[in-house]
């Protein structure tokens, strides 16, 4: 059998590049005894033509510098498993945080779940406290604004998501700094309210618990800090994306649609002063 022109075929560029036309025989030959280079590429090939056989997928690019950082991965495995889906957007909020050195304020994050982004903010961060925000009951009940729109997304039902805040807190013990509300949101905003925000991250899928997030928050997050929304760019989550969109129309700064599927707001200077609270 003959494979497609182009389909065994790596970027042009990489030196790699073989004659148009390989058969399968050729392919598996490489797999077997080519260089890891070609051992690669051939991996890579298969799994974007069972992609595309499967249909409705892709496989993502591989050669990027951050999917090699060894200690990343040592403390992804650790706190969020077997799940690789979400590698990407913590790897980002990691790089965020970290840029926000200068930034005075505390961090915190509404949606803990099991404490894998708390934990790379906490990683990252430079000081102060870190304020962990969950029901640890799941998800609250979903409202109408949380109705897909497309039919391959499946609707939230009220308790999904449930984790125990055990595995939070045991996920996050190396962190002394991190402060627990357990309760439904917005119930225990109250307690940090005299507090500001170098970084705010929010992931509760939901509209309602999202625009309640966002109107306590935004206001207390110093200038140059940073809210991401996790939920942004999600086909399954268009309620977090309506709430940070109806909020955003009287703020001066846009969200920032990430190809991760997060949204990113970099707040601007303002009057108000900022500082962590004690
Ligand atoms: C997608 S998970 C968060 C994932 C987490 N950020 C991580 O890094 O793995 C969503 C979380 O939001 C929480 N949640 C949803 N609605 C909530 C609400 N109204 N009040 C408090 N927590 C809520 C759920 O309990 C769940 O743990």
């Amino acid at each position: 059998m003959i494979l497609r022109p182009g389909l065994l075929q790596p970027r042009s560029g990489t030196g790699l590049e073989p004659p148009p036309r390989r058969s399968w025989w050729w392919a598996l030959r490489r797999l077997a005894f080519g260089t890891a280079a070609e051992r690669r590429l051939i991996r890579y090939r298969l799994a974007e033509i069972a992609a595309s056989a499967i249909g409705g997928c892709w496989v993502p690019e591989d050669q990027k510098l951050w999917q090699q950082d060894q200690s990343f991965w040592r403390d992804y495995r650790r706190v969020a498993g077997r799940n690789l889906r979400s590698a990407e957007r913590k790897y980002a909020v990691r790089e965020l945080v970290r840029a926000l050195a200068d930034v005075p304020g505390d961090t915190a994050e509404c949606g803990v779940f099991e404490g894998a982004t708390s934990f790379f903010i906490c990683q990252a961060r430079g000081g102060g406290t870190h304020h962990a925000f969950d029901s640890f009951a799941g998800l609250s009940a979903p409202a109408s604004e949380d109705e897909p729109e497309v039919s391959t997304a499946a609707a939230w039902r009220a308790g999904d998501l449930c984790r125990s805040e055990t595995v939070a807190r045991r996920n996050l013990a190396s962190f002394p700094e991190v402060r627990f509300y357990p309760g439904w949101i917005p119930e225990r905003f109250g307690e940090v309210a005299s507090c500001r925000f170098s970084f705010v991250h929010i992931d509760v899928d939901l509209y309602r618990p999202t625009r309640d997030s966002l109107e306590f928050f935004y206001p207390r997050v110093s200038p140059g800090g940073m809210i991401v929304c996790d939920d942004y760019g999600y086909v399954n989550c268009p309620g977090a994306k309506q709430a940070c969109d109806e909020l955003a129309a009287d703020w001066p700064e846009p969200w920032i649609h990430l190809p991760t599927g997060q949204g990113l707001l970099i707040k601007q200077a303002s009057e108000s002063d900022a500082s962590s609270c004690s």
